[in-house]
């Protein structure tokens, strides 16, 4: 992270509830701006995320800077990292990289076995999750628990979502699955990818040569 002195990226607990309305009124500024109309979390709901300690709150001193939560679907088998916002003064130093990466450790200490997805349309945090290892998918990969896509239903774009099916929408998912860890375990070490290796994975074996097919290689034999 860029230079801010005394700013700390932690496990939110009790002592960061009194922050909750200053979170979800700096939520709502943000969804306002971007006109994506997402709808407000109640008190309560942040409140047990925060005390629950699924949550991660960046601050500045003891001023509040940043935020993001998890939350589990389809009965654990899916965690979202959701509700990430940046203070605006705070933007551009790399805040929500770090909120997000301690987001992800959380996650993956406490669903180990799950998949972790978000949804979003900004460029900021599909760069982020790309270095965390998250991939794009289809919706077909994601949740199907109704619970999760009915909190689109705020959305401006809801009305899109439900005539694709839930098939597509606005938003890119994106995925990260810990089975993916394994094998790269298995081959000695983790998996970096990179545009580079996804090319050469693509590039067939014997360049674009036209193939030979088993029964003319038979035949010749
Ligand atoms: C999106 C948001 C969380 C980014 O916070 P931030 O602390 O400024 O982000 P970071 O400084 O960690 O930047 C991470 C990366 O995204 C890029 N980025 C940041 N804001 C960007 C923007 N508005 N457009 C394009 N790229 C952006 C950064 O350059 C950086 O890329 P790099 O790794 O190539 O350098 C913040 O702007 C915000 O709170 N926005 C409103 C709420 C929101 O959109 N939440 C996401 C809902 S899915």
């Amino acid at each position: 992270m860029k230079e801010i002195k005394n700013m700390k990226v932690v496990v939110a607990g009790e002592e960061h509830v009194k922050y909750v309305d200053e979170i979800n009124d700096a939520i709502d500024e943000a969804s306002k701006q971007r006109g994506t109309g997402i709808a407000r979390r109640t008190f309560e709901y942040l409140a047990s995320k925060i005390t629950d300690g699924k949550a991660v709150i960046a601050l500045h001193d003891d001023k509040f800077a940043g935020f993001c939560y998890i939350e589990s679907w389809g009965n654990k088998g899916f965690v979202a990292n959701s509700g990430l916002i940046v203070v605006p003064k705070y933007r551009g130093y790399g805040l929500a990289k770090e909120i997000k990466r301690k987001a992800f450790q959380l996650s993956r200490k406490k669903y180990p076995e799950a998949k972790i997805f978000g949804l979003t349309t900004g460029l900021a945090v599909m760069k982020i999750n790309h270095e965390l290892g998250y991939r794009p998918v289809t919706f077909s990969e994601l949740t199907t628990d109704d619970q999760f896509w009915n909190g689109c239903k705020g959305c401006v774009n809801y009305d899109i979502l439900e005539r694709m099916d839930r098939t597509k929408c606005l938003c890119t998912g994106m995925l990260y699955d810990p089975a993916w860890e394994k094998t790269a375990k298995k081959n000695g070490s983790i998996r970096k990818r990179s545009l580079l290796d996804i090319a050469h994975k693509l590039k067939p074996k014997n360049g674009f040569k036209k193939q030979k097919s088993e029964s003319v290689k038979k035949k010749k034999n």
